[in-house]
């Protein structure tokens, strides 16, 4: 019997604050097994991952399977016919949000993101900007309305995180379960008397 064809997914990183939750979320598909992962690196984001994390664009590109250039709109997943579970944009900056919900294809991030909307497939934008202007909040909507999921970075504090990996953790999990993938990034919550013995007063 031939092995399962590897399931895929398009990660684009691009030039928005908290580079960390792209490399983070190609690093546990690269510790998945059975994960194609194409990755695509925005130049914005290259300056992020740099000025947060000091890393430089070959080390994280190094993590994924695939690499395409973000000038490269002749790629694989510029065409509807390239199979994928979908695509993560991890963080989103406003800029490729607002190419993505009108449809402006003029770099491989935003054409592949219409692609995998034209083909409803799964797309998470981890949109981070704050506050936000109607720009912002319209062109989320549009997008919504086309079938994506705003999925902005923002943790929680219910499981008492005691790091800011652990943070990162929990919101990349969460991105992780849209795609069905298995991960053990951050316990379940399983109802507040199973996380604490005390219980509040009411
Ligand atoms: C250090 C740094 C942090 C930034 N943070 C954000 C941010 O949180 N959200 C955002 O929309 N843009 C942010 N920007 C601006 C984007 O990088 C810029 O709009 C860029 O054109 C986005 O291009 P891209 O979407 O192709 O990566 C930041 C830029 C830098 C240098």
């Amino acid at each position: 019997m031939p092995d399962s064809p590897a399931r895929r997914l398009v990660v684009a990183i691009t030039g928005a604050t908290g580079a960390v939750y792209g490399v983070r979320l190609v690093q546990q598909l690269a510790a998945t097994q059975g994960i194609e992962t194409h990755l695509i690196v925005s130049d914005a984001a290259v300056l992020t991952l740099h000025q947060e994390l000091g890393m430089q664009r070959r080390e994280v590109e190094a993590l994924a399977h695939v690499v395409h250039k973000n000038r490269d709109v002749g790629a694989s997943i510029a065409s509807g016919s390239f199979q994928s579970d979908g695509m993560v944009i991890a963080p989103c900056s406003m800029k490729t949000l607002a190419a993505v919900a009108l449809g402006l294809s003029d770099n491989l991030i935003a054409r592949a993101a219409d692609v995998v909307l034209k083909e409803r497939r799964r797309l998470v934008l981890m949109v981070r900007e704050t506050p936000f202007n109607l720009a912002h909040l319209r062109n989320m909507t549009a997008v919504t309305e086309m079938g994506g999921v705003i999925f902005p970075p923002l943790p929680s504090f219910y499981h008492k995180p005691e790091s800011i990996d652990a943070m990162v953790d929990h919101t990349v999990g969460r991105v992780m379960d849209l795609f069905g993938v298995a991960h053990t990034l951050a316990p379940r919550w399983a109802g507040m008397k199973a996380a604490s013995d005390a219980q509040p007063d009411t």
